[in-house]
């Protein structure tokens, strides 16, 4: 689905903004490759398979709304990250994309590292065996808890974030008898071309201590006077789903340009730099997101040319990517209920899922696209509006896609892409249930995250 000013114009088109046209796609029909996961087809019926699975089967097997997660496609996004970094960096995927104690043993054998931001996702990386020394911890307000059992379990590092956490932190690991390796999460004051519920490098914001106003400064200073914490390494991370690396160019700068100050002050070489997450990947096929090996080397020429204009060595590198990797390897497989034509307005296809399992495009305004997948079609394009089943008008999943006019109830849609920040921030709004994950390989499918039960509802109310 493209934005242009499609001279014809698209039914319905008298309801978009001005000046805005939605050319519907060439084929309808088409699965693009840049949305969907790399082992999504459509078999000689038309209907269409993930690693060799029909969806329709799927359907039948787990019920829908389910998250559909193409097992292949995440190791592979895992190994390009790591190759791409290579032995002098560290790759953390980050928890809070999507956390599973299948992902967790995923990550551990394609040999990457995990960050954490709760004692919930700490205790499911654990639970799942993934070697503490690998696993990150951040978070703008840990309580003492989750800091208690991030140092006992040994985690290989806590990325601090205020004046407060850095005492708290030390006096934790003293009083546990430790030496916790930390980072310093700096605000660097970039303005990232994002979402401003997902930026979080400019000032005014309550992540990371600020660099402008030399606050990081100072939580360096104070930092390296705490027997308690081995400082080493300052932390960046400029917000998320971001396609220009040039915000990550100016924090490896301002990062770098601290790394010196710490040298030339305290005589002391920071081994370690980290520059978060964010990359962006593709929502619709008009998105052009770069690949890891291309991100890699973009980063790695920054630091590099930065320490050596300052006169330092080069630090190990680590990045943070959670969308990038598990984001594209998932769909959401939801069944048609009702489809509404208001004349003159739009039409509405009513799903049976909705905000409790993508809050993306009611939060964010995320864009999405969507296909039918339990056949191939070839009525005319209808733009229409998908939405969910919630009591509430703003419970929008695609808020302007095609699909065939002939779209009717029964149909299976899916919306790609839906694998990061999805499950992860589903709710129980409505006492909705929240979608099991399906994970699928080779011609197997497996429930890793099942679906929740009325039961489950009732067990945490206990009034
Ligand atoms: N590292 C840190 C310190 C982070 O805070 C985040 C995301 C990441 C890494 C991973 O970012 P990613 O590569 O996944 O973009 N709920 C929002 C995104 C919130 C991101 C929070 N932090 C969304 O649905 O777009």
């Amino acid at each position: 689905m493209s934005r242009s000013a499609h001279p014809a114009g698209p039914r319905h088109a008298d309801v978009l903004p001005e000046g805005h046209y939605f050319a519907p796609p060439a084929d309808l029909n088409a699965l693009e490759p840049r949305v969907w996961s790399r082992t999504v087809d459509r078999n000689e019926d038309g209907v269409a398979t993930v690693a060799g699975l029909d969806v329709t089967r799927l359907a039948e097997e787990f019920g829908t709304p389910a998250y559909i997660l193409d097992e292949e496609d995440f190791r592979a996004r895992c190994r390009s990250w790591r190759e791409a970094f290579g032995e002098a960096a560290d790759v953390f995927y980050a928890g809070k994309a999507f956390l599973s104690r299948a992902i967790v043993r995923w990550l551990h054998e394609e040999g990457l590292n995990l960050d954490v931001c709760s004692a919930g996702e700490l205790s499911t990386a654990l639970a799942a065996g993934m070697p503490a020394e690998r696993i990150a911890l951040h978070g703008n307000n840990k309580t003492e808890a989750e800091i208690r059992y991030a140092v006992e379990s040994g985690v290989g590092r806590i990325v601090l974030d205020s004046f407060q956490e850095i005492v708290r932190v030390a006096h934790i690991a003293e009083r546990l008898g430790r030496r916790q390796r930390v980072q310093i999460r700096v605000t660097v004051g970039v303005e990232a071309h994002t979402h401003e519920f997902i930026a979080t490098a400019h000032e005014d914001q309550k992540f990371g201590i600020a660099l402008a106003n030399g606050q990081a400064a100072e939580a360096v200073r104070r930092a390296l006077k705490l027997d308690g914490l081995e400082l080493v390494g300052i932390h960046s991370h400029i917000g998320s789903q971001i396609f220009d690396t040039s915000g990550f160019e100016v924090a490896a700068h301002r990062v770098v340009g601290l790394l010196k100050q710490v040298r030339d002050e305290h005589g002391v070489e920071l081994p370690e730099i980290d520059l978060g997450g964010g990359l962006g990947i593709a929502y619709t096929p008009d998105d052009d997101p770069s690949e890891p090996h291309e991100i890699a080397r973009a980063l790695r020429e920054i630091v590099e040319r930065e320490c050596r204009t300052a006169g330092l060595a080069v630090p190990r590198l680590s990045v943070e990517p959670g969308r990038a990797i598990v984001g594209p390897t998932t769909f959401t497989l939801y069944e048609v209920g009702t489809v509404k034509e208001l004349p003159g307005l739009r039409t509405y296809v009513s799903v049976d899922g909705g905000m409790s399992d993508n809050i993306r495009t009611a939060l964010y305004d995320a864009d999405y696209s969507v296909a039918l997948v339990s056949r191939t079609s070839t009525a005319e394009p209808l733009l229409v509006r998908v939405v969910g089943k919630h009591c509430e008008s703003g419970d929008i999943v695609v808020r302007d896609a095609f699909l065939p006019a002939d779209i009717a109830p029964g149909d299976l849609i899916a919306v790609p892409a839906t694998g990061a920040y999805c499950r992860s921030m589903a709710s129980n709004y409505n006492h909705a249930l929240r979608p099991p994950v399906v994970a699928v390989r080779d011609g197997a499918a497996r429930v890793i995250v099942r679906r929740e039960t009325e039961e489950d509802l009732l067990r945490l109310d206990v009034g």
